[in-house]
């Protein structure tokens, strides 16, 4: 067992004891789990097996990633929180000097975060609706990269009109792109050619990934603003 640097500040790769590769982050509140992963002890130091059947972002770094805006001190707007599993990874990553705001628009959902953040402080959870980004102007300030995940017909309008509010010029964004929630009738293919030319009315389209096979029909786009 062993664990490297990844090229990625921030992510690491985990040799297991059968000489598979998984990703981690390194863990920022010693001894917390967040969504039932592993918790790994190395050289002193205790890390978080990152599942990529649980997380698009995992997923996305596990397929080949190229452009990753997320870094150590980064202040991220996370869309689409959910009860933190990615978030928590991107929360290791950006320290103590960093922060994710997380806005989810179901209580219910959001309730599950609470107890996490209570030690997990770099993050803000925010009862909010993606689609109505002005609702939570009063406590999200410039940020360098926009990560959404919410699943949703509008989503690449909601990148934007968040885009236009709260990333600062030449800061990056990430999105993953479900074509069934966007439209269940067309091939994937055509919605994610859709979506790809809608973000490019407003970003410059860095990268395109898909997220098979740990996503079915999913394809994540690195955009940045100019
Ligand atoms: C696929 S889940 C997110 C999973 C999460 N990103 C993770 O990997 O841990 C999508 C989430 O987006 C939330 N959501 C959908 N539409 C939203 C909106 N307009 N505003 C805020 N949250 C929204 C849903 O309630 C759901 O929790």
């Amino acid at each position: 067992m062993k664990i490297k640097k990844h090229e990625f500040p921030g992510v690491y790769v985990f040799i297991d004891e059968d000489g598979s590769e998984k990703i981690a982050t390194k863990n920022l509140v010693h001894s917390q789990k967040v969504y039932g992963e592993r918790l790994i002890k190395f050289e002193g130091e205790e890390y978080r097996v990152w599942n990529p059947r649980r997380s698009k972002l995992g997923a996305a770094i596990l397929n080949g990633l190229k452009h990753f805006p997320i870094k150590p001190g980064s202040s991220v707007l996370y869309l689409g929180v959910a009860s933190g599993t990615t978030a928590s990874h991107v929360s290791d990553i950006v320290g103590w000097e960093g922060r994710v705001f997380g806005v989810e628009f179901s209580p219910r959902v959001l309730r599950e975060l609470v107890p996490i953040v209570e030690e997990r402080r770099n993050i803000v959870p925010i009862l909010g609706d993606a689609t109505k980004p002005e609702e939570y102007r009063a406590l999200v300030p410039k940020v360098d990269v926009i990560f959404e995940d919410v699943a949703q017909p509008t989503q690449a309008k909601i990148l934007i009109d968040n885009a236009k509010v709260y990333l600062r010029s030449g800061g990056y964004a990430m999105i993953s792109v479900k074509s069934r929630s966007i439209d269940v009738t067309k091939e994937p293919e055509q919605v994610f050619k859709e979506v790809e030319k809608e973000l490019a009315t407003y970003f410059e389209v860095v990268e395109r990934i898909s997220l098979e096979p740990y996503e079915k029909d999913h394809t994540l786009f690195v955009v940045r603003k100019p």
